[in-house]
């Protein structure tokens, strides 16, 4: 793919994330259209076998069941090109065996960056970090391809994928339910509900009328059963 000098941009949380084509390990891929209907998590590594990516890809790979089942698809990203992705996700499944992960075939397509076009698009390259090397960035974008929450860590701070699940959880069901979710929130743990709209409401709540818990007029929780949440992450979003 010829360089067409990609000016460097930053998606922010609410833009339309941007359009690209682009070559990957399972087939040509149209960015995010071919996506629309599914949450997608695009997220970048620096580069093909270092040891921090492998971790992270064994992991993700492992987990991809995870996110398949919140409607949550996984695109990766680096400035290396195909044969270099062809060759080291054929190492990891021949040859590495790390924290009982063993055999581990890496299904998601991983796009191929040489002319860093998309990187650039993403605001993956960060100079200052690394000129030639993309940093770890996490796109998480949702069905109608809105960005919905972005993450950068350096080169040496592998992911947690847990995190990256939960944030995904945390979305739909803020989404759903018309909520907000407090730190370290896990499905099942209480939500926060929107301001009341009048000081009546405000005041029914402080007095505990409506189901709903305020620790002062400002900070009000609520209960979603851990198992309505289930029920509305696998339903199918359209
Ligand atoms: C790694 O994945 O191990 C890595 C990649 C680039 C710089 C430092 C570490």
């Amino acid at each position: 793919m010829e360089n067409t000098n990609t000016p460097v941009t930053i998606p922010r949380i609410g833009d339309k994330a941007p359009s690209f084509k682009a070559v990957t390990t399972q087939g040509e891929i149209t960015f995010p259209e071919q996506y629309t209907g599914s949450w997608v998590i695009l997220f970048s590594h620096p580069a093909d076998f270092t040891p921090v990516c492998t971790s992270e890809f064994m992991t993700f790979a492992t987990m991809e069941k995870d996110f398949e089942a919140v409607n949550c698809k996984l695109v990766g990203l680096s400035v290396d090109g195909l044969y270099s992705h062809i060759a080291w996700l054929r190492t990891i499944k021949e040859k590495i065996e790390y924290k009982g992960m063993k055999n581990v075939e890496v299904k998601f397509p991983l796009i191929e960056d040489i002319t860093m076009d998309v990187a650039k698009k993403y605001g993956m390259m960060q100079p200052g970090e690394s000129a030639t090397k993309a940093v770890r960035a996490v796109f998480i974008i949702d069905p109608k391809g809105i960005v919905r929450a972005v993450i950068y860590y350096p080169l040496s701070l592998g992911r947690n994928f847990d995190e990256l699940h939960r944030v995904v959880v945390a979305l739909q069901t803020a989404d759903a339910f018309q909520i907000a979710t407090p730190a370290d929130w896990r499905p099942g743990d209480d939500v926060i509900v929107p301001p009341a709209g009048s000081c009546g409401v405000a005041k029914d709540r402080m007095e505990g009328k409506e189901d709903i818990k305020c620790y002062d007029w400002f900070f009000c929780t609520k209960k979603i059963a851990k198992e309505k949440i289930m029920a509305m992450l696998t339903k199918k979003v359209n």
